[in-house]
């Protein structure tokens, strides 16, 4: 099933008097249940292309479907709501809310959007801070937590409210090259558990090792689509 649908879909960005072209006509399908990733060089138009799949931008031409709804023309509220209900974010600085412990972190998609009940939700938060190793962290508050912890934190936060889709941009930058492979090794069992799609945008070679696919994107276009025969394996 295709959960993602890019149809000639362009961003303009204005700034000040000049129109500058983020993305020039991308046209994209991405089946349910994929680990793949957009490369390209810097300016590109990844997380162009991300913040449209993910509902918080819209394309100034051309059309974008997620799970069979157009989320290109939808208003603010319809977007928010949408996003919540399908769409996972994990990003570079972890964005955790520092006020918040480990285990609220999680539970904050939840209380916004989702009308779960108390012992249901409870059960979801500590399975998934089970599954990520944070489970004897739950109670400390962000600052106290390495980077490599903050974002496992952020996978469990982006997975707990069981999403379609989740889009990573850059989700390794700030970390180490051991903890990165962990977190893309722990976000590559999310997948075979749930059968969640993840998309990335990244420079980061060991993420493009284990992508099932890599589309690069150059000036706005994509110019290239690789399937990787064997994820992992170089
Ligand atoms: N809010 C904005 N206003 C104006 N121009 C923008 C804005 N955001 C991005 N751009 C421009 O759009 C183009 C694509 O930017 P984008 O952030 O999508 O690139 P990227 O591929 O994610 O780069 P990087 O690898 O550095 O993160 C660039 O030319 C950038 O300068
Ligand atoms: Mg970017």
């Amino acid at each position: 099933m295709e959960l993602v649908i890019l149809e000639n879909t362009k961003k303009d960005y204005i700034s000040g008097e000049i129109n500058v072209p983020a993305l020039r006509g991308i046209n994209l399908s991405i089946n349910a249940g994929r680990f793949i990733s957009f490369v390209g060089p810097s300016g590109s138009g990844k997380t162009t292309l991300l913040n449209l799949i993910g509902c918080l931008d819209k394309p100034t031409e051309g059309k974008v479907f997620v799970a069979g709804t157009e989320i290109s023309r939808m208003n603010r509220k319809t977007s928010a709501k949408f996003r919540g209900d399908n769409i996972g974010f994990i990003f570079q600085n972890f964005n955790l809310i520092p006020v918040l412990t480990v285990y609220e972190n999680v539970e904050y998609p939840l209380i916004m959007v989702q009308d779960v009940p108390l012992e249901k939700r409870k059960k979801r938060i500590l399975d998934l801070l089970e599954k990520v190793g944070m489970i004897s962290q739950k109670d400390k508050y962000p600052a106290q937590l390495s980077g490599g912890q903050k974002q496992r934190v952020a996978v469990a936060r982006a997975l707990v409210t069981d999403p379609k889709l989740v889009l990573a941009d850059e989700p390794t930058a700030n970390l180490d090259h051991d903890t990165a492979y962990k977190v893309i090794a722990l976000m590559h069992n999310m997948k075979k558990e749930f059968n969640t799609t993840f998309i990335f945008a990244t420079h980061d070679p060991k993420i493009v090792g284990e992508a099932e696919a890599i589309y690069t994107i150059e000036d706005g276009l994509i110019t290239k689509m690789q399937e990787n025969k064997q994820p992992g394996v170089n």
